[in-house]
């Protein structure tokens, strides 16, 4: 039996669909026993549990052969790095207390900085948690941005006629689909060829800049012309807050933007075959921008 967090999540969903295509028994974690359905129509297990309930966890955990751990996102947090902290705490004490022996762990480029990379600080800190508890084998996926970020451009296209954002039009990122991290995850749950503290990063098909970007976007919708501007924290900050961030995410973000553009967070491994992912962005942009940006097109 394997356990999967955030079952109902853009990486767990996909963990969850890889095992069970590979035969394995699922018992996939969520709040809401409803959004866990369709997981159960194709064969899983459902177990509903807050992930900062460590004695529910406990019982999830016992006697498994491995677990997919994540933390997940809270946007509207008014302190984050407090939810993130009480949900490492939960995670690690229910591995502890079930005796865990493996788990993949869905962590970022950046985990290991102790601060300023905004909520990524919450990912160092559960890798040196789960690194303290014993007898634990941990494979920690340092994955790169996610393709998925950039949907947030389809409303702005809508809005403003143009991508825009706080990272610079020209720096590099690693950007991965999570359908990917799903993928590798799975993998790794099946192979179980990791011992002791691993981490191992999952940088996408290629590197990316924001101008690289809004190029295959403005392709796949046929707007040659579209542009990408950076623009400054002062003019983020209230539309971030709109979008229903909270200040303490919001602060976050735009720490984690800064340090990504200064290039203090950054991916540490060379790329290669082993950290290279198959996702295109131009296949992402067609199978998910578009069918959302034409969505949004229709509704406006
Ligand atoms: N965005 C990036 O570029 C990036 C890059 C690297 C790493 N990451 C990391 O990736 C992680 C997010 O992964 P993801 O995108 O797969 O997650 P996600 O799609 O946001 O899904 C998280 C799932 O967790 C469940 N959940 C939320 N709060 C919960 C709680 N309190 N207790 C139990 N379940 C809860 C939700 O399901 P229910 O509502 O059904 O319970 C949700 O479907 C974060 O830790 C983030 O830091 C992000």
């Amino acid at each position: 039996m394997y356990v999967v967090t955030g079952a109902t999540g853009n990486t767990g969903s996909e963990v969850v669909k890889s095992l069970l295509a590979k035969g394995q028994k699922v018992r996939a974690v969520g709040r809401s026993l409803e959004r866990l359905q369709p997981y159960v129509a194709e064969g899983a297990e459902a177990f509903v549990a807050d992930l900062s309930d460590a004695a529910a966890l406990t019982q999830a955990f016992k006697g498994i052969q491995a677990v997919y751990l994540m933390l997940p996102p809270n946007v509207a947090a008014p302190d984050v790095r407090g939810h993130q902290s009480l949900v490492t705490t939960a995670l690690a004490t229910a591995v502890r207390q079930a005796a865990v022996k493996y788990a993949v762990v869905l962590s970022s480029i950046g985990a290991d900085k102790e601060e300023k990379t905004g909520p990524v600080v919450g990912l160092y800190e559960l890798e040196q948690t789960l690194n303290s508890v014993p007898g634990l084998n941990v494979l920690y996926l340092r994955a790169g941005y996610f393709m998925e970020n950039t949907m947030a451009q389809a409303g702005i296209i809508s809005a403003m006629g143009k991508t825009a954002g706080p990272l610079r039009a020209d720096l590099k990122l690693p950007m991965i689909a999570t359908r990917d991290i799903g993928a590798a995850a799975a993998e790794a749950l099946i192979k179980l060829d990791f011992k002791d503290h691993q981490t191992r990063e999952l940088l996408g098909q290629r590197d990316l800049t924001m101008n690289e970007v809004t190029a295959i976007i403005a392709k796949a919708i046929s707007r040659p012309d579209l542009q990408y501007a950076q623009l400054p924290d002062a003019h983020l900050r209230p539309a971030f807050l709109q979008m229903g961030l909270s200040a303490d995410m919001t602060d976050l973000l735009l720490e984690m933007a800064g340090s990504l553009n200064s290039g203090y967070m950054k991916a540490l491994e060379e790329r290669s075959a082993r950290n290279t992912t198959p996702t295109s962005y131009e296949t992402f942009v067609v199978e998910e921008f578009v069918p959302t940006f034409k969505g949004k097109s229709q509704a406006a």
